[in-house]
């Protein structure tokens, strides 16, 4: 009875040490890696509004976790999956993800989704034009996901800069392919000589990552 008991409470004091309450939220709870991956690979391939490819989300979540980031921000939700996996990278770093979207409908959908995908408790959903809330945001920011109006990329990183911690990476989808005005971004970013920039190419919409290397 005694060993029972004993192995009970070591169970107990293990969940504790993985699932450590950070605040509100909890940081890397049991079941969330299950969870989250199960949604992620039963919803893939079905994500039809202009959403990131599954490897784009990969990347993302694999960028946040390496440099450990915690304080995110997403620009251009639309129905979340690029925000669900920056949501499950800062359940385990312990951070959060803020993101912004202009379509009330998309906006109600990625909410919808953060509760199927158990992710909702990380994420900070704004509804609102990023033209006038980015800004605004105070900061400082390690992450920035750009995903929305490209014409608008340069002026996002402009409003930003200043807010991005030393190691911290401004990163923008859709600079590879297609769109001129991505490429023209990351002809601007790669000037700047306090950020280092590179392209991921994941799906082939290429994600660029411009990180601080110094103050
Ligand atoms: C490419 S989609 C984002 C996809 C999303 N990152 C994902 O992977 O699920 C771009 C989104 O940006 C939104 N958007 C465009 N201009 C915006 C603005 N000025 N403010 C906020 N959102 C904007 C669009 O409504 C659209 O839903």
């Amino acid at each position: 009875m005694g060993r029972i008991i004993a192995s009970i409470v070591a169970v107990i004091i293990g969940i504790m040490a993985v699932s450590v309450s950070h605040g509100q939220q909890t940081l890397n709870p049991p079941g969330l890696d299950a969870h989250v991956s199960r949604f992620l690979n039963n919803t893939r391939g079905s994500w039809n509004y202009l959403n990131v490819p599954y490897e784009d989300g990969k990347i993302l979540y694999d960028l946040v976790l390496k440099g450990n980031f915690k304080h995110i921000l997403e620009i251009g939700t639309s129905t979340g999956h690029s925000t669900i996996w920056l949501a499950w990278a800062a359940a385990r770093t312990g951070g959060r993800v803020t993101t912004i979207e202009i379509d009330k409908e998309r906006h109600e959908a990625a909410l919808e989704n953060f509760k199927k995908a158990g992710v909702a408790q990380y994420i900070d959903a704004r509804l609102g034009d990023a033209h006038d809330l980015v800004p605004a945001m105070k900061g400082p920011f390690d992450f920035v996901f750009c995903d929305a109006d490209k014409d608008w990329y340069i002026k996002y990183f402009r409003d930003l800069r200043g807010k991005i911690n030393l190691n911290g990476c401004f990163t923008a989808h859709n600079v590879l392919g297609w769109n001129s005005d991505g490429k023209r971004f990351v002809e601007y970013i790669k000037r700047d000589s306090k950020f280092t920039t590179y392209i991921e190419q994941g799906s082939g919409e290429g994600i660029s990552v411009s990180c601080r290397i110094t103050k």
